[in-house]
């Protein structure tokens, strides 16, 4: 087998997805574990510290102790080559974290045992959903008092809509914590506290049939196990790892991240149910990730990284081919321009370093003089092509912003431009109006702090932020049927442009959305926009 089809089928790229706290990062740390990437003593702790190291790269981060961009961890395991994409949640919850989703592969869904489906989850879940890659759900804290597992799974099920099928089920929970039974194997692993991952777990295996099992669960826990197990069987959705990589199927996993319960066996089942890096679409057809040409398309911006420099890093995920330090590509939506990848860099655990070669399914974060935009292809490919557009994702949260100092206007205008061209920011204009006074919507509100302050802090602008009460924002999908003139929505609604000077409506809420399809008939609103 060549070296280049060896490297790559050996990658695995996913996301992390989880409304906060319900403890991704710590499942990130006892992966990177397991790959021998960070050291065992005291790893889990002091997290705050953790990612500070991981991205302190803004200034912002560094002041408030949060990481304000998602970064990607790079480590290498049982023979595979393993790229987790880290979606970044709290406030700090922005439209990086949707379009990190668009460069991975699969995403693993992290769920409180005790909370179940929360909003962010499910937030994220929907781009993935649009996406049809697969998505594996953990659920966590399993050493707390956890919700029934029925209902835990019903939930998923009614709540995002995906069926599931648990690959081990859990034997009960928090202090009554017994372990978790394997499906396929037929074995109960049986949960010894860690006191929290600190000291080494005797964990047992013993098969279900076997008579020691009842002693080391107990003969209640036992039951209920078995009739859990025939319920399942006879209601519960079968394993198909068709449905699964097409999104469809989640398969869930039970365990308790801090105390490092069942999160090898999720990473080897979830490694062997997962593919490389499959084909993407371009406008020329799917594009072979074995293909001997390079290409890339660039699905974060993130700028002044080094503060010394008004640099920026674009991060692109390798789609097909091989990388090479200093490589001459071609940047299709730069006007087909031959560009030189300079100063590749990569996250590899918690420090940043310069890469000399990647592969397919990898990222990597390039030099960006301020040529390149979100979306954009770059390949060696005689034959070029364009990789198929990302999504603008509907902003949630709206302000007015308007300049303290009218002499900064020609500053003010080129800071928010260029951030709003980083993707940090949407901005949008009065349907009748012009760049005096503009409308900023963005999916975090951290955004608007960092909006804020990297304009009196980069271009020395002062700006007023007033919050609108908009949290909808509808794109109009046939603009050429419409007249937005004559267009009659709800008297809160608001029509405006966004800086390609397409229509879109603001909304309050999800009822006047409702009423406003109603007045017009014909009318087509839609929640993202392909660039
Ligand atoms: P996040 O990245 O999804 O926001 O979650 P994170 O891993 O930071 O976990 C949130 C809290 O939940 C942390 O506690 C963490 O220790 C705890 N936690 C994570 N997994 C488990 C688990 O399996 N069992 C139990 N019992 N707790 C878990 P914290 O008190 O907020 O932080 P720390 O000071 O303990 O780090």
């Amino acid at each position: 087998m060549s070296n280049l089809r060896s490297e790559i089928e050996k990658r695995r790229t996913f996301a992390i997805i989880s409304h906060p706290d319900a403890g991704k990062t710590t499942l990130t740390e006892k992966f990177l574990l397991y790959g021998g990437a960070i050291n065992l003593a005291g790893s889990v702790k002091g997290k705050a510290t953790a990612r500070h190291a991981v991205s302190d790269w803004m200034e912002i981060e560094k002041q408030r102790g949060i990481s304000v961009t998602s970064s990607v961890l790079q480590f290498n395991y049982g023979g595979y080559c393993i790229n987790i994409l880290d979606t970044p949640g709290h406030q700090d919850f922005s439209e990086d974290t949707y379009r990190t989703l668009m460069a991975a592969d699969s995403a693993v869904m992290v769920i409180d045992a005790s909370k179940g489906v929360e909003a962010q989850t499910r937030k994220l879940f929907k781009v993935c959903v649009m996406r049809h890659i697969p998505i594996f759900t953990f659920i966590n804290k399993m050493d707390r008092d956890a919700n029934d597992t029925f209902d835990l799974l019903e939930d998923i099920e009614n709540e995002l809509g995906i069926e599931t099928c648990p690959v081990n089920w859990p034997i009960g929970s928090g202090k009554q914590f017994k372990g978790v039974y394997d499906r396929e194997t037929r074995k109960v692993m049986t949960f010894s506290d860690t006191l929290k991952g600190t000291k080494e777990g005797t964990e047992k295996e013993i098969d279900i049939d076997d008579l020691a099992l009842e002693e080391e669960i107990g003969k209640e826990f036992k039951e209920k196990l078995l009739e859990d197990i025939e319920l399942l069987d006879g209601a519960g959705a079968e394993f198909d790892i068709e449905k699964v990589s097409k999104g469809e199927l989640s398969p869930v996993f039970f365990g308790s991240a801090l105390t490092n319960f069942g999160v090898e066996t999720f990473l080897q089942h979830f490694l062997n149910m997962t593919y490389s890096p499959l084909a993407r679409n371009s406008d020329k057809g799917l594009i072979d990730p074995f293909n001997e040409d390079f290409s890339a398309f660039v699905f974060k911006i993130q700028a002044n990284m080094n503060k010394n420099h008004r640099d920026r890093i674009a991060f692109m995920r390798i789609c097909s081919g091989k990388f090479n330090a200093g490589m001459e590509v071609t940047h299709i939506q730069g006007g087909n321009k031959k560009v030189k990848l300079s100063q590749p860099q990569q996250m590899m655990a918690d420090e940043r370093k310069i890469v000399e070669e990647a592969y397919a399914g990898d990222i990597i974060g390039i030099f960006d003089p301020g040529i390149y935009s979100i979306g954009d292809t770059l390949t060696t490919a005689k034959d070029k092509f364009s990789f198929e557009g990302i999504p603008t994702f509907a902003p949630e949260h709206f302000a007015r912003c308007s300049l303290v100092d009218s002499m900064k206007r020609k500053q003010f205008v080129k800071g928010v431009t260029q951030i709003a061209q980083e993707g940090a920011i949407q901005i949008f204009q009065e349907y009748k109006g012009g760049m005096e006074e503009i409308i900023v919507g963005v999916v975090g509100v951290l955004q608007f702090d960092v909006l804020k302050f990297r304009l009196k802090n980069e271009y020395n602008v002062d700006i007023r932020l007033e919050t609108l009460p908009y949290e909808y924002i509808r794109w109009i999908g046939n603009p050429k049927e419409v007249n937005m003139d004559t267009l009659s929505g709800t008297s809160d609604m608001k029509k405006v442009k966004d800086m390609k000077d397409r229509p879109l409506l603001l909304f309050v809420n999800e009822w006047s959305i409702g009423m406003t399809l109603d007045r017009n008939e014909g009318l087509v609103l839609e929640e993202f926009s392909k660039n």
